[in-house]
């Protein structure tokens, strides 16, 4: 059975103060959350400590990083391993999300280190792919998809992976890609999966207004979201979806 998962990515966004009074708003909202549905929040690696305290009694929300590194441990001025992940009670990881990619350096080769260190340290990442305008413009989105897939996934354990299907005109656009569209890419991309229960995203511009047309899709799985997980209103209502009941 493929999970429901549910994720926020903060980005660089929130001190402490700010973490704990979002998660003051956002945990009552959770009062009649369905129990299948997993619920991510990924914070700033400042905000662990304080998030993680903030929902030590919630067991429907886990506390994901952003990031991580490759190595154990070494002279690698400013990056954080798994294991101090692990250490501090961490579950999961954003790995290889376009804005790595594009800003700081991240290609295929170090995010699939990245995706093994994570899963050797006993965290779940959350391996972000898709395509730039260009690209899909060129009419190349699936073969840039699969590639990503392909050179990412080497040496992977598709038993513990997330993956989030991120068109990367999509995201802070406020152009949301199509969800019939995000529903094809995402069966795609199961096809080349080599595990039936990897749970897979889309994330692009989710909002409370469109997330349940997204979540009505039958091949995706859940949503990674950027801006709109910041309000404790807008996220708790995107968690909370209804999937419409035909007539
Ligand atoms: P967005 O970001 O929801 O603000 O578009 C999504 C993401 O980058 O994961």
């Amino acid at each position: 059975m493929r999970q429901i998962v549910l994720a926020g990515n903060w980005k660089m966004h929130k001190t402490q103060a700010e973490t704990r009074e979002f998660f003051a708003g956002f945990l009552p909202q959770l009062a009649s959350l369905d129990p299948a549905r997993q619920v991510i929040l990924c914070v700033p690696f400042t905000d662990l400590a304080a998030a993680l305290e903030a929902t030590a009694n919630t067991a429907a929300v886990s506390i994901g990083a952003q990031n991580v590194h490759w190595e154990e441990q070494g002279a690698f001025t400013g990056e954080i391993s798994a294991a101090m992940l692990k250490e501090l009670g961490i579950a999961y990881a954003i790995v290889g999300h376009s804005e790595r990619r594009e800003y700081f350096g991240d290609t295929d080769q170090t995010v699939n280190q990245r995706l093994r260190a994570a899963q050797s340290s006993g965290l779940t990442p959350i391996l972000c792919v898709g395509e730039s305008k260009a690209t899909r413009d060129a009419g190349e989105t699936e073969a840039w998809i699969f590639r990503q897939l392909q050179q990412d996934l080497v040496g992977v354990d598709q038993s513990n992976l997330i993956v989030a299907y991120e068109p990367i005109w999509a995201i802070g656009t406020g152009a949301t890609c199509e969800a019939a569209e995000a529903n094809r890419i995402i069966g795609l991309i199961r096809g080349k999966l080599n595990h039936p229960d990897v749970p897979i995203q889309y994330g692009g511009s989710v909002k409370p207004g469109n997330i349940d047309e997204i979540m009505a899709q039958p091949e995706i799985d859940g949503v990674l979201v950027g801006g709109a997980s910041l309000t404790p209103d807008g996220f708790a209502r995107i968690v909370n979806y209804q999937i419409p009941v035909e007539a």
